[in-house]
C-alpha cells in the first residue's frame, strides 16, 4: 500500500514526516516518484495535471491537500467511482475563520478610513453602525465563521443549498432563500464550494440585492464573482469594498483592475492553508475507516460537486 503527494510548490518532506508518525506502514513518495504504480492505492493532492491521477490503476481514494476539490472534479479522466475526500483540518478552519473574522471586524471599525485619516493626520472619530454578516456556504469552515462572528456580537445570517439549522444563526436555503439573505448582509462573506451551481453566484444580480454600502469578502473561489460587476458596483457606490483572496487567474495579472480599485483589498490566496501536522491525522483515520469498510469523514459528493 503506498500513497503518492502531488503538488507542484513548497517541499513535501513536512507531510512525509507528519504521515510517518501517524501511519508508519504507509509508504510515500512524491510526485513524480511513485514506485511500482499498481501499489498505489492513495494520492493526496493538489492540482495534479489532468490525467496524472488516472495513471494509477489501483487507486482507492483520493485525498484533496485543500478543502476545495473542484481541481480534482475538473479533471474528466479521474475515474467517477473513487472517492475523493476533502480536507478537514482545525488548523485550515482556524485560519480561514481568523481572515474571515479580520476581514469583518477591519470593515466594522473601518480600519482603512482610519489609516487615510491618519496619513493626514486627522482625529476624527466616525460613528460604527452594527453590522449584519451573511456567511454563504455553511459547510465546517462556514460554520465555524459563523460561530465566531456570533462569539463577537455580530448578527449572524447563512445561505446553504439545503438551509439547515445552526444554532444563533437565521439560515436561509436555496434560490427562494437568497434575497432575503442577500438583503440582510451587510458584509457578505462566500466561503461555497466551486460547482457548476455556484459559478458566477456572485454578480450584479445578487451583489445588488445587498444593503447599499455592504462590503463582499471572497474566501471562495474567483469562478464565484464576475469580476466587472463587482468593480462596477463599487464604482457606482452601491458597495463599499471587498476583500477578496481567490481569483479567476492566480498569480492575479499585474494589470487586474482589482490590485488599484478603491476599497478592494487583494490577498494572494491565503486565508488558509492545511497544517501538516494536523492533517495528517484526518488521512490517516480516513484511510483506516476506508480498510474497515467505513465511510470516512470528508467524502464529496460526486454529483453535487462538494
Ligand atoms: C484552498 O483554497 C482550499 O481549498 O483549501
Amino acid at each position: 500500500m503506498s500513497l503518492v503527494i502531488i503538488r507542484k510548490s513548497a517541499p513535501a518532506e513536512i507531510w512525509i514526516q507528519a504521515l510517518a508518525e501517524r501511519a508508519p506502514e504507509l509508504i510515500v513518495h512524491v510526485w513524480p516518484e511513485t514506485g511500482p504504480v499498481d501499489e498505489v492505492e492513495y494520492v493526496l493532492s493538489w492540482a495534479a495535471d489532468p490525467g496524472v491521477i488516472a495513471g494509477f490503476p489501483n487507486l482507492k481514494a483520493i485525498f484533496s491537500l485543500g478543502a476545495g476539490v473542484d481541481h480534482v472534479l475538473s479533471d474528466a479522466t479521474v475515474p467517477s467511482d473513487l472517492p475523493v475526500i476533502r480536507m478537514i483540518d482545525e488548523s485550515l478552519t482556524r485560519r480561514m475563520v481568523q481572515y474571515v473574522v479580520h476581514a469583518v471586524l477591519s470593515r466594522h471599525r473601518r480600519v482603512e478610513e482610519m489609516r487615510a485619516n491618519q496619513a493626514q493626520g486627522l482625529w476624527k472619530r466616525p460613528a460604527f453602525p452594527d453590522l449584519r454578516v451573511g456567511i454563504m456556504g455553511l459547510g465546517e469552515i462556514g460554520r465555524a465563521c459563523a460561530q465566531q462572528c456570533l462569539a463577537l456580537g455580530y448578527q449572524v445570517s447563512g445561505w446553504s443549498r439545503r438551509g439547515e439549522p445552526l444554532a444563533g444563526v437565521e439560515v436561509h436555503g436555496g434560490e427562494q432563500g437568497l434575497p432575503m439573505f442577500l438583503s440582510r448582509s451587510d458584509v457578505l462573506v462566500c466561503l461555497l464550494p466551486q460547482t457548476r451551481e455556484t459559478a458566477g453566484i456572485l454578480s450584479r444580480d445578487t451583489l445588488g440585492q445587498l444593503p447599499k454600502g455592504a462590503y463582499l469578502v471572497n474566501a471562495g473561489r474567483g469562478e464565484h464573482l464576475v469580476d466587472d460587476d463587482l468593480l462596477a458596483l463599487i464604482a457606482e457606490g452601491h458597495l463599499s469594498g471587498a476583500m477578496l483572496d481567490a481569483f479567476r487567474k492566480e498569480p492575479l495579472p499585474s494589470d487586474n483592475p482589482f490590485w488599484t480599485a478603491p476599497g478592494v483589498t487583494v490577498t494572494p490566496h491565503i486565508a488558509g492553508w492545511t497544517e501538516p501536522s494536523t492533517a495528517a491525522r484526518h488521512v490517516v483515520e480516513a484511510i483506516a475507516a476506508l480498510r474497515a469498510g467505513q465511510q470516512p469523514r470528508g467524502v464529496v459528493h460526486r454529483a453535487r460537486g462538494y
